[in-house]
């Protein structure tokens, strides 16, 4: 799990963590990743923490070798740390270095943390792999008369978009070696990512992610999902 120290990432290691799995608990903050690791072994999940930034090249082969180490192989990986990155984010203003930030995050992040992971995935006899993407970044919802998104943040947006590109990408190159990778959209969750503003709860937010991470081998893979069934790309 990326980013699992808090909001939908600290629920998605819980609901997960629930059904007796061994929780890697990938965050990049010392105590904030402690704190995460003993809420949940207070609920009875068997967790552990795995420092992780994941923009960071040596943090994330280290985070690699720790899983193989501690848990001794990867079954599912859950990409679910992003960033929105520096406001306002209107097009016409943007500054292209947020546009950078956002990108190394939310998109270079999530290949360098699948690459390093793949040999243990591949190792898995029912691998996942699930990304956190957004329905904020579907082209044609965008491009949907009468589908009203509100202002959502160009550079967030896009790598949302690109992000699910990769989905695709990732799920025709894996085809035939049962790892089964899809997009997923939490829906509008009240976290520190929007101030709290979101109409659902983390819980909610996580369930998504929660039922791609639990797939069975006949299930689909190069999807875009949410609680409701597919999202259009
Ligand atoms: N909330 C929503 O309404 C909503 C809607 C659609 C999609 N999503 C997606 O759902 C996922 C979870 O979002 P959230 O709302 O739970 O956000 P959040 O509460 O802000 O949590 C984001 C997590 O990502 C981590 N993170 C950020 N950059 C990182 C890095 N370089 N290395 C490691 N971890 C990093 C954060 O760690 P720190 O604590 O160290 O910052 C935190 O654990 C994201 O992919 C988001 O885009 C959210």
């Amino acid at each position: 799990m990326t980013g699992a120290n808090k909001g939908i990432g600290y629920e998605i290691a819980a609901g997960l963590g629930a059904l007796g799995w061994r929780i890697g608990v990938g965050a990049r903050d010392p105590q904030r990743r402690d704190a995460a690791v003993q809420k949940l072994r207070g609920t009875g999940a068997d967790a552990f923490g795995v420092p992780l930034d994941i923009t960071d090249d040596a943090s994330v082969a280290a985070a690699a070798a720790l899983i193989a180490e501690d848990a001794g192989g990867l079954d599912v990986l859950v990409n679910n740390a992003a960033i929105t990155g520096a406001m306002p984010q209107a097009p016409t203003t943007l500054d292209p270095a947020t546009v950078r930030t956002v990108v190394e995050t939310n998109v270079i992040g999530v290949v360098r943390v699948t690459n390093a992971m793949l040999p243990m995935l591949r190792a898995s006899a029912s691998p996942r792999i699930v990304n956190m993407s957004s329905s904020v970044g579907s082209l044609a919802l965008q491009t949907t008369p009468g589908v009203e998104m509100g202002p959502v943040p160009a550079a967030y947006l896009a790598s949302k978009t690109f992000l699910n590109a990769l989905t695709i990408q990732y799920a025709k190159e894996l085809g035939g070696t049962g790892i089964l990778i899809n997009s997923g959209c939490p829906g509008f969750t009240a976290t520190d990512l929007n101030g709290f503003s979101g109409t659902r709860s983390p819980a909610q937010g996580a369930a998504i992610a929660i039922h791609l991470a639990t797939l069975p081998d006949d299930g689909p893979t190069g999807g875009f999902f949410d609680d409701a069934g597919s999202v259009p790309w």
